[in-house]
C-alpha cells in the first residue's frame, strides 16, 4: 500500500516547488496582460502541429511542474484567438478583469462547494447578494428576487425555459411532458439566440415547439407578428407558455421592443423572459438604462457577467421574480446531502440549479464589482459604447455601409459601393484575421440574409488607436479583394 507521504508530493508539490510555480504563474499572467496587444490576434490553425503538441504528453512519467506550466502557457498563448486583445472584435468574449483572474485562482485553491449552503455559507450568501443586487438593477424588487449563477447564457436560457414550464404546469415535476394534453410552444425573435433551440431539444419539447417571430427592418421582433402567432397557435389547440425578448441580439445587437412584447405575454398570461445576456449591461449606465425599459415586467432574465462585464468565463446568471420557482423546478431531497441549510432557512444552491456540485462562480463578479464599483462599470460600458460609435462613424466616412441599427457597440457593415456576397465578406474578414491585426467575423443580417462584416467592441482596453488599426486593415483587405493579384 502507498502512503500519503509517497503520493502527496506529486499532487501538493513541496514548498520550494510551489514557490517557483506561483512566481512563474504570476509572471506568465502579468507578461500576457502587458504584451497581449503586441501579439497577432489569431493563430495559424495548424491542426497537425497543435494536435502533436497535445499528444506529446503521454502522462507516463512525472514532468517538472514549473517548466511544464511555462511550456503550456507558451503554447496556449501561441495557439488561441486572443479574446483579451484590444483588437478582438468578436463574439462578446471579453478581456478578463484582473480581479476575475485573482478570483479564479483563489476559488481553485479554496475549492468551495456550492451545492450545500452549509459547506460554503459565505460564498452562497455572496452570490445571493449579487443576484439580488443585479435583479434590482433590472427592476425586480429585491425582496422578490431570486436566481442562480450558471455556466453561461445557454444554461440560464435553458433554466428560463424549464422554470416557465414548471410554473405553468406544476404536474411536470411528477408526470412529465406526457401528462400534457396540449403541445407547449414558445416564442423568440428570428434573431434570438440558438440556445433556445438547444433547450427545446434537450428538454424534450422538440424543436417544433419553438416559434421564431419575424423581425422589422431594425431586426427587432415585431409585436404584431408575435400576437398573430399567439392567436394562431391558440386557435390550433397549442399551448403557448413562454415569450422571450432579446436585449442585444448576438448577430446584430438589436434590442427587441421589450415593453410591447411583455404586454403581449401578460395579455396571454404567459411567462415573460428577457435574454439580456450581453445587452443587459446597459442597466448599469443611467443614459443607456431606458434601452432595457420593460425588463422590470419580466418573470426572468438572463444576464452574462462573462460578456459586457468582462468577467472571465463562465459566469452566467439567471434572475427571477418568483422566489419559489427554482426550488419547484430543481428541488430534490436526499439523505446524503447536508441539511443544516434547511434549519437555518437558507437555500441550498444544488436545489436551485441545473448543476449539483458547483464552482464559486460569483466571486469573480463580486471582487470585480467590489473594486470597480457600479460607477467603474458605468464608465467602462460607456467607453466601449463610445468606441462602437467611433467605429460606426469612421466606417461610414471610409465608404462602408452600416447595415444594423443598435445603440450598443456592435457594427455590421459592408462595402458601400458594391454589393458583396457572403464569400466576398468572408474573404475580407479572412484577410483582416490573417493580417493578425484584428479579429472580425461575418454575418447574414435579417430575413434577406444580407451578407456583412461584424465587429463588436468586446474589450474594455480598446482605444481609438485600435479602431484605426482595424480600419486600415479593412481598407487593405478591401483593396486586395477588389484588385486581386492574378
Ligand atoms: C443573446 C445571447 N443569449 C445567450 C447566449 C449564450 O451564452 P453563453 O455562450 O454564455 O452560453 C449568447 C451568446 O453569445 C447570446 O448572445
Amino acid at each position: 500500500m502507498t502512503s500519503a507521504t509517497e503520493t502527496t508530493p506529486l499532487l501538493l508539490l513541496d514548498e520550494p516547488t510551489r514557490a517557483s510555480l506561483w512566481t512563474t504563474l504570476v509572471s506568465e499572467i502579468e507578461r500576457y496582460l502587458q504584451s497581449v496587444d503586441e501579439l497577432p490576434v489569431s493563430p495559424a490553425l495548424d491542426a497537425p502541429a497543435i494536435r502533436a503538441f497535445a499528444e506529446s504528453f503521454t502522462f507516463e512519467h512525472p514532468l517538472p511542474p514549473t517548466e511544464t506550466l511555462r511550456s503550456i502557457a507558451a503554447q496556449l498563448t501561441r495557439y488561441q484567438v486572443h479574446t483579451p486583445h484590444p483588437s478582438y472584435y468578436g463574439l462578446f468574449n471579453p478581456a478578463s478583469t484582473t480581479m476575475s483572474i485573482a478570483a479564479d485562482a483563489l476559488v481553485a485553491a479554496l475549492n468551495p462547494q456550492l451545492a450545500a449552503w452549509s459547506h460554503s455559507p459565505l460564498a452562497s450568501e455572496m452570490e445571493l447578494h449579487l443576484v439580488r443586487s443585479l435583479a434590482e438593477k433590472f427592476g425586480i424588487p429585491r425582496d422578490q428576487a431570486d436566481g442562480v449563477f450558471t455556466s453561461g447564457g445557454a444554461e440560464a436560457n435553458h433554466t428560463a425555459l424549464l422554470t416557465a414550464l414548471f410554473h405553468r404546469w406544476p404536474q411536470l415535476a411528477g408526470a412529465g411532458l406526457r401528462s400534457l394534453d396540449q403541445q407547449p410552444v414558445f416564442y423568440v425573435s428570428a434573431e434570438g439566440h440558438h440556445s433556445f433551440l438547444k433547450a427545446a431539444k434537450a428538454s424534450g419539447l422538440g424543436a417544433d415547439s419553438l416559434r421564431e417571430i419575424e423581425v422589422d427592418s431594425s431586426l427587432r421582433m415585431r409585436p404584431d407578428a408575435l400576437r398573430a402567432a399567439l392567436e394562431r397557435d391558440r386557435a390550433h389547440g397549442l399551448a403557448p407558455f413562454l415569450v422571450i425578448a432579446t436585449a442585444g441580439t448576438t448577430g446584430a445587437g438589436a434590442i427587441d421592443p421589450i415593453p410591447d412584447i411583455g404586454r403581449a405575454a401578460r395579455d396571454h398570461n404567459l411567462w415573460f423572459h428577457v435574454d439580456a445576456a450581453w445587452g443587459g449591461a446597459a442597466v448599469l449606465v443611467p443614459e443607456l438604462r431606458p434601452l432595457l425599459n420593460g425588463t422590470e415586467q419580466a418573470d426572468s432574465v438572463t444576464f452574462d457577467a462573462h460578456k459586457f462585464l468582462s468577467i472571465s468565463m463562465g459566469a452566467g446568471i439567471y434572475l427571477t421574480r418568483h422566489p419559489d420557482v427554482l426550488t419547484r423546478t430543481f428541488g430534490t431531497l436526499t439523505a446524503y446531502m447536508p441539511r443544516e441549510g434547511e434549519r437555518l432557512q437558507a437555500v441550498d444552491p444544488f436545489s436551485h440549479s441545473m448543476q449539483w456540485s458547483r464552482r464559486f462562480t460569483g466571486l469573480k463578479l463580486f471582487l470585480s464589482l467590489a473594486v470597480a464599483g457600479w460607477e467603474g462599470y458605468a464608465v467602462t460600458i460607456r467607453h466601449q459604447t463610445a468606441m462602437g460609435d467611433l467605429l460606426r462613424t469612421q466606417l461610414a466616412d471610409r465608404g462602408w455601409k452600416i447595415v444594423n441599427d443598435t445603440p450598443l457597440p456592435l457594427v455590421c457593415f459592408t462595402d458601400a459601393a458594391h454589393s458583396w456576397d457572403l464569400a466576398q465578406c468572408q474573404r475580407v474578414a479572412n484577410a483582416v484575421i490573417e493580417s493578425g491585426q484584428a479579429w472580425i467575423s461575418t454575418i447574414q443580417v435579417g430575413r434577406e440574409k444580407q451578407p456583412a462584416l461584424r465587429a463588436c467592441i468586446t474589450s474594455y482596453r480598446t482605444e481609438p488607436r485600435h479602431i484605426e488599426t482595424l480600419l486600415s486593415a479593412l481598407d487593405q483587405a478591401r483593396s486586395a479583394a477588389e484588385n486581386p493579384v492574378v
